[in-house]
């Protein structure tokens, strides 16, 4: 159902893979409220992805490769968003994590430090590089929005979840330290969404990841929030009815931040 909430409002949105990504279900449900959209993901993903088909839905929109660690990328791609909108843009989606301890199985306590950086470089720092990038080029329009997804393991120890978890703290961080500067400068406001665990190509590389998501259900008075649902809490965000919102970490997550036990869990550990 559309509301037309984003209409008129022009917006890049980064990480669509494939149709489980949750930046396929954001950029859908955008466009379905009234936005014009530009996809971009790194250019390895493109050859590897159906982003071409998520494009051809949205009406042909624009697709710019962009490896979100590269500098000259990110120029390149508000450059061509801009030309491609006549002018600035109103909202960003930064749905971008890797890292290749997780994907490679080196445990935290062994991280090989060359990955380490990748890691952060593409899952936080990469966030800052598009900020910065927008705010020289002063490519967002005044009340603009940028969400950036997030993971609570930030905050609360998840093993598995290995050095990503520092990534997310850096890239909550990032999205405060310039939701203040941003802010102050040009009304910009800046989120991350915390988001359950969601079954999508990233998600799915963490270990144990079936147990994870059973837990976490289990764990959250209202169960896992799934993708869809996250893309609509997206769209609120960038939408004019969430103005004063900003530099905050947005709990997606049925509760279960917030839940100590459930009756459910309780009753596992019953001893009859
Ligand atoms: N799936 C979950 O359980 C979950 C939970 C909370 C938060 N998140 C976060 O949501 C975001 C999106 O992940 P997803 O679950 O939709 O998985 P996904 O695998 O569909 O998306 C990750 C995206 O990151 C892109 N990417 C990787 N390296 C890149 C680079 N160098 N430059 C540009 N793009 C690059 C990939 O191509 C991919 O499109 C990530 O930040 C992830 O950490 C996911």
């Amino acid at each position: 159902m559309s509301n037309n909430l984003l209409k008129g409002k022009k917006g890049i949105i980064s990480g669509a893979l494939n149709n489980m990504s949750i930046a396929w279900k954001v950029a859908e449900k955008a466009y379905e409220q009234g936005a014009e959209i530009v996809l971009t993901n790194a250019p390895i993903a493109m050859r590897m992805g159906e982003i071409k088909e998520l494009s051809a839905k949205l009406g042909n929109c624009p697709i710019i490769a962009a490896d979100a660690t590269n500098e000259q990328d990110i120029d390149n791609l508000f450059n061509q968003s801009m030309e491609h909108f006549g002018g600035k843009v109103d909202f960003i989606l930064h749905s971008i994590g890797m890292s290749p301890n997780v994907r490679k199985g080196r445990h935290y306590t062994d991280v090989n430090y060359e990955w380490y950086r990748q890691t952060l470089d593409v899952s936080a720092i990469s966030l800052h590089k598009m900020l910065a990038t927008a705010y020289k080029k002063d490519a967002l329009n005044d009340w603009g929005s940028v969400v950036a997804l997030t993971y609570i393991a930030a905050q609360r120890i998840f093993p598995d979840y290995n050095d990503m978890a520092d990534a997310k703290s850096l890239l909550e961080s990032i999205a405060r330290s310039f939701g203040y500067h941003y802010g102050t400068s040009k009304k910009v406001r800046i989120n991350t969404v915390s988001q359950s665990p969601t079954v999508t190509t990233a998600g799915s590389g963490v270990k144990g990841f079936d147990g994870f998501i059973n837990y976490s259900e289990a764990m959250s008075p209202l169960g896992n929030a799934d993708a869809e649902a996250c893309a609509d809490y997206c769209v609120a965000l960038f939408s004019d009815l969430t103005r004063y919102v900003t530099m905050q970490n947005l709990f997606h997550d049925g509760g279960f931040s917030i839940t100590g036990v459930t009756q459910n869990v309780v009753e596992r550990f019953a001893s009859e």
